[in-house]
């Protein structure tokens, strides 16, 4: 493709690929002027229904212009070829961001409000993203934040879907759960309503916004599953596990906007995007003056036992075998108080404290030791708990190894948060460069040092 003339857009480099296609740094060759094309996969487009509805939506989607809005320039054909000419954004996409840990509380506040206000301008002109996603929102190289894609995820709807937007309430039956080309990635941020292929309005944006929230603060998903059936599953009956539990510093404020964005009844989340963003504005102004809330002592009380009923069995069963050979030592010691005896527990505490508090050391370095086994595996880092595994390629048995090795080592943790892992295939050199000069190094291969 590189070097190749589309009408009078000549590709350049490419930028990235999706499940729809792949992207290109593109030259405009009648306005001058760079551009991103996004060039469409042709089994998307072949049914001439689908395409047409597709560049209906599209054109909508390019009437609506705000700054939180990656503009579409343009949408054509040459040929077999569809493509939509775009605003070119240089940047790093919120997955990006998410995967490199690069924000804070502040930071994921201000992408969330600029995210909602540009929602709130294209659901006035009654257009409703569907795929809002940490790849489908970029922040610029000076701060601002787009929203990429806008209509495009119509494509992947059945051309029997019928398009019903109305102007007052669109509403628009996806009936697209079962379309191939949905990745999984995409189905993790649906709302409930859309995974169900019911008619959806708005507030499925605000859902899926919620989810990108929940995904900045804990860089975990809130509804997760072994395939796309289980998230599926997932979003339509499971609670998320609470923010507080996996980040304990996230005001109670965000949690609680979190929590509204991600109601299973859309009634029951913001009434507008509007709305949302004026929720998020305020807690912004706070978060920067420092003004932090009061969490109040009952409030502390439930999150705590929220978060002892969500340890998993094998765990509670050690803490209660901890405890109770505890009160018995102290039992004993209090009724035999003899200085041999109190010093033999002494030094026996001494022991057992330091085998519980090295413990989550003990499972980080059991995971590199069976990771770094794996020939593919060219080095893992590790910074808070989060491990991250850089790999030549990584296919399915290779996800599911890592992950498998992960929860067996999060299983023998005591206490303290669970590990994450994020896989990382085809790094650059300097990614890796990078990596290897910055802290929290754990294992590389020896042939990544040659090269570096
Ligand atoms: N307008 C743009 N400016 C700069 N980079 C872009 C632009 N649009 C897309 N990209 C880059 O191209 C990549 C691929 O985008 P694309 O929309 O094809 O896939 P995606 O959003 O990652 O996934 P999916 O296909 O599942 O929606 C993005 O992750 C982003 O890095
Ligand atoms: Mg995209």
């Amino acid at each position: 493709m590189i070097g190749h003339t589309l009408k009078h857009y000549r590709i350049d480099a490419p930028l990235g690929k999706g499940g729809m296609g792949e992207v290109f740094r593109a030259h405009d060759t009648k306005l001058n002027r760079s551009v991103a094309l996004k060039v469409l996969s042709p089994e998307l487009t072949r049914d001439v229904g689908r395409r047409q509805r597709f560049l209906r939506e599209a054109q909508a989607a390019a009437r609506v212009n705000h700054p939180a809005i990656g503009q579409v320039y343009d949408v054509d054909e040459e040929g077999e070829v569809t493509f939509i000419a775009m605003e070119l954004i240089e940047g790093r996409t919120v997955r990006q961001l998410i995967l490199e840990r690069d924000l804070d509380c502040l930071a994921a506040v201000d992408i969330a409000i600029q995210v909602a206000e540009g929602l709130a301008k294209a659901h006035a002109a009654g257009i409703i993203h569907r795929d809002i996603k940490p790849s489908n929102i970029v922040r610029s190289n000076d701060g601002h934040v787009k929203i990429l894609d806008f209509g495009v995820v119509k494509l992947l709807q059945p051309a029997v879907c019928a398009d019903s937007a109305t102007p007052e309430m669109p509403a628009i039956d996806t009936g697209c759960t079962t379309e191939p080309g949905l990745a999984l990635g995409t189905v993790s941020h649906m709302s409930p309503e859309q995974s169900k292929g019911e008619s959806l309005d708005f507030r499925s944006d605000l859902f899926s916004l919620g989810v990108v929230i929940y995904e900045m603060i804990t860089w975990k998903l809130p509804f997760q599953g072994g395939n796309p059936m289980s998230i599926m599953h997932a979003i339509l009956f499971d609670q998320p596990v609470p923010m507080r539990s996996i980040r304990p510093n996230v005001p109670p404020e965000l949690e609680r906007i979190v929590d509204r964005c991600l109601e299973k009844r859309a009634d029951d989340r913001y009434p507008s995007a509007h709305s949302l963003a004026t929720e998020l504005r305020v807690l912004r102004r706070n978060l920067e003056s420092g003004k932090v809330e009061h969490v109040p002592l009952v409030q502390q009380v439930r999150v705590a036992l929220r978060e002892i009923r969500d340890v998993p069995p094998s765990r509670m069963a050690w803490y209660s075998i901890s405890l109770a050979s505890l009160v018995a030592a102290i039992v004993f010691m209090v009724r035999s108080a003899q200085p041999g005896s109190l010093l033999a527990a002494g030094v026996v505490g001494l022991f057992v404290y330091r085998y519980v508090r090295n413990r989550p050391l003990q499972m980080l370095r059991l995971f590199v030791r069976r990771i770094g086994r794996i020939p593919e595996v060219r080095m893992i880092t590790c910074k808070d708990d989060q491990l991250t595994v850089y790999v030549d390629r990584a296919g399915a048995g290779l996800y599911s190894r890592i992950n498998e090795t992960l929860t067996a080592c999060n299983r023998r943790l005591f206490f303290g948060n669970a590990m994450t892992v994020a896989i990382r295939t085809d790094s650059p050199k300097d990614e890796l460069d990078r990596a290897l000069n910055d802290t929290g190094v754990h294992y590389v291969r020896p042939d990544v040092i040659e090269k570096s």
